[in-house]
């Protein structure tokens, strides 16, 4: 049986990645294909411990009080959470010819964690180095939005995230306007996510596409 298509959404957050990653599953179902929609960090065990610690639930004791983990004990956990995911959940769907619409994967790891590392271009390698066994996806599409647009958007929502200060985003929508650099001869595209959602949809859609007619 023909293998599923496995698509990634990436970008800073309240670029669009969850709701543009479900409303793309809906509409490929509507045009009669298998899709499926899933996201990082899992539904897994560890998958549920990252977000613990993204929403600030869980901290780790530390001599004066408490902290939260460091990036690379962060990097390790949501590495492992990757693979754990694709064991569980993502490649058993592939092999069922099923489409995979992953909501961020490991370019979120060398975006997040890089940005938040002592020295950001070694780390990279290494989470690279990390994520060697993670599948690469057939197609990345990067939602290219400004700091400020991405801003607003995220003031729609509740809650502020273990990475949601201003200054982390700043740097987080640099690192994604040249993601390529860090993840070379991978399939990545970037689509502008300023525009409405449904033009974003559109244009999503239409690079998605064109790997069925492949
Ligand atoms: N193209 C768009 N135009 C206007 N609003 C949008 C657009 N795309 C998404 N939004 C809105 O912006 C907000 C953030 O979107 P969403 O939650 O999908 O972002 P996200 O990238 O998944 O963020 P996070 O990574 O933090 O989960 C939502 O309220 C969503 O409806
Ligand atoms: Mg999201």
């Amino acid at each position: 049986m023909k293998q599923g298509l496995f698509f990634v959404l990436e970008g800073v957050d309240g670029a669009g990645t969850t709701s543009q990653s479900r409303h793309l599953a809906s509409s490929l179902q509507k045009l009669g294909k298998r899709a499926h929609v899933t996201a990082e960090p899992s539904q897994g065990p560890i998958g549920s411990l990252l977000r613990q610690i993204l929403q600030r639930r869980l901290v780790v004791p530390a001599r004066d009080g408490s902290r939260f983990p460091s990036w690379n004990t962060m990097a390790l956990l949501f590495a492992a959470d990757r693979l754990d995911h694709l064991e569980s959940e993502i490649v058993p769907m592939l092999q069922e010819g099923i489409t995979i619409i992953c909501d961020r994967y490991y370019h979120s790891s060398v975006a997040y964690q890089s940005v938040t590392a002592v020295v950001s271009d070694q780390a990279a390698q290494w989470i690279d180095q990390i994520n060697r066994y993670a599948r690469r996806p057939d197609l990345t599409v990067v939602l290219d939005v400004s700091f400020a647009v991405a801003q607003q958007r995220r003031r729609m929502r509740h809650g502020r995230e273990l990475y949601e200060s201003d200054s982390l985003q700043q740097k987080l929508c640099d690192v994604y306007k040249n993601i390529e650099k860090y993840l070379a001869s991978e399939a990545i595209v970037h689509i502008d996510a300023e525009a409405s959602f449904n033009r974003v949809a559109q244009d999503l859609l239409e690079r998605v596409s064109e790997l069925y007619n492949r």
